[in-house]
C-alpha cells in the first residue's frame, strides 16, 4: 500500500514562492522515482495577507498545520511590514507552537561552488549547526520601563531551563553518532562541540555545559566531546573549518554563525535549514530572506530551497516505512551536487541560469535514470 506524504507548502514573501516552486519540482520528480504519492497544500502566510487582514499566522492554520507530515516554507518578510510583526508572528511563532527545539543548519560546501575561504574545499567545508531553536533571548522575556526617557531601561533575558537544555543536547549527541564524521566514513570520529560562552554567561552556559558531559559520558562514550567559545567559533570557522563535525548552541549564537557558515559554503542561496520536532511536525526553509530586491526576477538561487527539501525528506523519515524518502533525500542532495559545478556562479543574476532552470536541472538529475 503506498503511504501519501501530506506537505504544507508556505511559499511566504518576496523571493520565497519562486524558490518554493523549484523545491517542488524537486519533490515531484523524487516521488515520482522512489513511488510515494504527495498530497500538498499551500497556504498564503506572509506580508500581502497581513496587509490585506491583519492576521499573520491565525489559529486555525496552525491548528492545521499541526496535521501535516512536514512543512516547506520560502521565506518571511516584506519591505512594507515593519521589521519583528512577520518574523515573530508566522517564523517564530510556528517554531514555538510546534515546539521545533531543533533547528538543524548544514555547512556544506558543494562541489564547484566558490568559497571565500582561501585554500579550503567540499572536504574542509562539511559540518552542521545544532542550533536550539524555542529558548534563549528568542521567548521575548524582559521588558521596558521608563520609556523615552534618559533613564529607560530595556531587559531581554537569555532564559534556558534544564528540560530545554537537555532535550536539545541528547538530540545532537543522536545525530553526531548517526552522522558524524566516523558514521560518514570521512573520519575516525563522531565529535559533538558544544558552542558556548562559559567565561561570561556563566549561568546559562554552565548549566549547557554540565548537561553535555553528563549526557556524553553517561550515553555517548563514542562520541568526542569539545568546547569553543562562540567568539572563537567564528574565528575557527575562517581559518580551520575542518576540524567541525557536529556543534551545537543555543539559540542566538546559532542565528549569528550559521549566516557565517552561510557564506563560508558560497553564500546565502546554498544554505538549507529544518525546524524540527522530532515527535511533531517540522518545517524545513532556506536560512536566507525574502530578498526583495530580487523578487519576480527569475534570478534567485533556488539552492537553500531545494537542500531544504531534502532534508525534509531526510529528516521527517523516523520509522523503516520512511526509508525511500530518506533516500530520496539523499538523491535530491546529489543531484543538486551534480548541478552546483554547472553553474557559473551562486550568487543571484550570476548564476548562468534563471532561478527556474537550475530547478529545471536537480529536478532531470533527480528523474534521471541510472
Ligand atoms: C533565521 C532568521 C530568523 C531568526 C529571523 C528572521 C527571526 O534570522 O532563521 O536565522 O533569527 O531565527
Ligand atoms: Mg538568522
Amino acid at each position: 500500500m503506498s503511504q501519501i506524504y501530506r506537505i504544507a507548502v508556505l511559499p511566504g514573501d518576496g523571493t520565497g514562492p519562486e524558490v518554493v516552486v523549484e523545491a517542488e519540482k524537486a519533490l515531484d520528480a523524487a516521488a515520482g522515482r522512489f513511488g510515494f504519492k504527495l498530497d500538498k497544500t499551500s497556504y498564503d502566510l506572509g506580508g500581502e495577507r497581513y496587509k490585506r487582514t491583519g492576521e499573520t499566522l491565525p489559529d486555525s492554520v496552525l491548528e492545521e498545520l499541526r496535521s501535516f507530515d512536514a512543512i516547506l516554507l520560502g521565506a518571511i518578510g516584506h519591505p512594507d511590514v515593519k521589521p519583528g510583526i512577520l518574523e515573530k508572528g508566522i517564523l517564530l511563532r510556528a517554531r514555538f507552537e510546534l515546539d521545533q527545539y531543533i533547528n538543524l543548519r548544514s555547512v556544506r560546501l558543494y562541489p564547484g561552488v566558490e568559497t571565500l575561504i582561501k585554500d579550503k574545499g567540499p572536504e574542509e567545508i562539511d559540518y552542521v549547526v545544532v542550533r536550539e531553536n524555542t529558548g534563549g533571548v528568542y521567548t521575548g522575556t524582559g521588558g521596558v520601563s521608563l520609556k523615552g526617557t534618559p533613564h529607560e531601561v530595556a531587559i531581554q533575558s537569555m532564559v534556558y531551563n534544564r528540560h530545554q537544555v537537555e532535550r536539545c543536547l541528547a538530540w545532537a549527541f543522536e545525530y553526531a553518532q548517526e552522522h558524524g564524521r566516523k558514521a560518514r566514513g570521512v573520519g575516525d570520529q563522531n565529535t559533538l562541540a558544544l558552542v558556548g560562552k562559559t567565561n561570561v554567561l556563566t549561568y546559562v552556559y554552565d548549566l549547557w555545559e554540565r548537561v553535555f558531559h553528563e549526557i556524553g559520558e553517561r550515553d555517548y562514550p563514542e562520541v568526542k566531546r569539545e568546547y569553543y567559545h562562540v567568539d572563537a567559533c567564528c574565528m575557527w570557522m575562517v581559518k580551520s573549518p575542518e576540524w567541525f563535525d557536529v556543534l551545537v548552541t543555543g539559540n542566538m549564537f546559532g542565528d549569528i554563525i550559521t549566516d557565517l557558515g552561510a557564506m563560508t559554503q558560497g553564500g546565502m542561496g546554498l544554505a538549507a535549514g529544518g525546524n524540527i520536532n522530532p515527535k511533531g511536525v517540522s518545517m524545513f526553509e532556506p536560512i536566507g530572506g525574502s530578498a526583495p530586491k530580487y523578487t519576480g526576477q527569475n534570478v534567485i538561487n533556488p539552492i537553500a530551497a531545494i537542500a531544504s527539501l531534502a532534508m525534509l525528506l531526510t529528516e521527517t523519515g523516523n520509522n523503516t516505512s520512511d526509508a525511500k524518502r530518506v533516500e530520496a533525500g539523499g538523491r535530491v542532495e546529489g543531484a543538486i551536487m551534480a548541478v552546483t559545478p554547472k553553474m557559473a556562479s551562486q550568487a543571484a543574476g550570476k548564476m548562468g541560469y534563471s532561478t527556474s532552470e537550475v530547478g529545471d536541472m536537480v529536478a532531470q538529475a533527480v528523474a534521471r535514470a541510472d
